[in-house]
């Protein structure tokens, strides 16, 4: 069967078209993934607006998903089902694929299956390596998310760690704004870290040992002894305070008013130290509870997980460790729609497809997702096998 995906959380507007193989092994193919990114629109703002994004999306949604029908060679009639982001992200944004997806379902008359946004980059590491050796540790690392998964065995995740504050790739794009390096920050602050000394700045690395109040329902935080399992949340926004104070003492500008200035080693060193406080906070934490779980394999994914000095600590930790280290291509590690129909067609094979009435949902647990909709409680759910 093809699956025609859409993933418009954020600030990207991608559809893929995908076909199942058959091998157990590798289950699904790409036969064509495409995806228009408004970047440029949100720069200009240091961030992504959430209103010009949505707006965006409805101009592209259409031309995107034509695209992927014509690269994969396939009419809309070969598309046997969609799935579409249902959540987390940009509640507007996710309207439009989630009306575009409804749309071409009802118009087709072929089932839509829900995808959660996590399901999806975890997925991207068997889209891109086949299935992993099972039990797996998981690390999705993001704009909007830095989780830590369990996976038993394929297709179920269970949330052992998260960030109690900001995430990851939220913390390299507010750092990059006070640098004054534009947006996104990872891709520049990655590159600038090159030139940099690493052991110039000393950053807080924080380490919790105060249960999470907040923590959501269903987790896995019982397969770890309770003070691991705190230990394996992670924080960054004690970081980014941090350096927001240094660069106010390192600043020439006297001007309160006027732009950060530094010296461009000073940003460079900035930049390098930064970024091994948090590859060194993600690992850290990572292998502990690889170690802990006697985990088979780790896998990194999200749109951090491009990082160039993540994938090469990771791979040296995972060689010491004895546990192989599953990265996505870059293609894949950041936002795109061929993750979302690795998971929609991972949820379709085990028998979950989603009414017309599921709505775009801006929070949504990964553990709620993965129950049928009856069981949610949000009117009725049809389940095929
Ligand atoms: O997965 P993604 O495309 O969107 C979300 O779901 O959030 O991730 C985007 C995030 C941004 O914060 C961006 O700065 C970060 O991924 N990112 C990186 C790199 N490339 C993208 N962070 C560090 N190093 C990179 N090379
Ligand atoms: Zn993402």
């Amino acid at each position: 069967m093809n699956l025609l995906a859409i993933e418009t959380s954020c600030d990207e507007t991608a559809a893929a078209v995908l076909a199942e193989t058959g091998d157990p092994a590798r289950p699904w193919t790409i036969r064509s993934s495409i995806v228009a990114s408004q970047t440029t629109i949100h720069r200009e703002w240091g961030g992504v607006v959430p209103e010009l994004a949505s707006r965006q999306h409805v101009r592209d949604i259409c031309g995107v998903v034509e695209a992927s029908l014509e690269k994969a060679g396939c009419a809309s009639s070969d598309i046997g089902a969609v799935a579409v982001t249902q959540g987390p992200g940009l509640v507007g944004s996710l309207l439009v694929g989630v009306s575009y997806a409804k749309a071409f379902s009802w118009a087709k008359g072929i089932p839509v299956i829900p995808v959660h946004h996590l399901a999806g980059h975890i997925e991207s590491l068997v889209l891109a390596h086949g299935e992993l050796p099972m039990p797996a540790a998981v690390l999705v690392v993001s704009g909007g998310h830095t989780s830590l998964y369990f996976l038993p065995e394929p297709g179920t995740y269970r949330l052992i760690g998260r960030t109690r504050d900001d995430a990851a790739g939220e913390a390299y794009d507010k750092v990059a704004k006070l640098l004054g390096l534009g947006y996104p920050g990872g891709p520049v602050i990655d590159k600038l870290a090159r030139q940099g000394r690493e052991d110039r700045f000393s950053f807080p690395a924080t380490r919790l040992t105060h249960a999470d109040r907040n923590a959501p329902k269903a987790t896995g935080a019982d397969l770890l002894p309770p003070d691991v399992a705190r230990r394996i949340d992670f924080s960054f926004s004690g970081l980014k305070t941090a350096v927001l104070r240094l660069v106010r003492e390192l600043n020439q500008n006297s001007d309160p008013d006027a732009p950060i200035a530094l010296p461009p080693q000073d940003i460079a060193d900035i930049c390098a130290s930064f970024q091994k406080t948090v590859v060194t906070a993600l690992l850290d934490r990572l292998f502990e509870a690889a170690a802990w779980l006697d985990a088979r394999s780790i896998g990194i994914s999200g749109g951090v997980s491009a990082n160039s000095r993540l994938r090469a600590d990771a791979e040296a930790r995972g060689a010491k460790a004895g546990r192989p280290v599953f990265v996505p291509p870059i293609s894949l590690s950041t936002d795109n729609a061929a993750m979302i129909g690795a998971a929609g067609l991972r949820l379709y094979r085990s028998g979950v497809v989603g009414s017309l009435d599921f709505n775009a949902e801006a929070s949504l647990a990964l553990s709620e997702h993965l129950r049928p909709e009856r069981e949610r409680g949000s009117g009725p759910a049809s389940t095929q096998k």
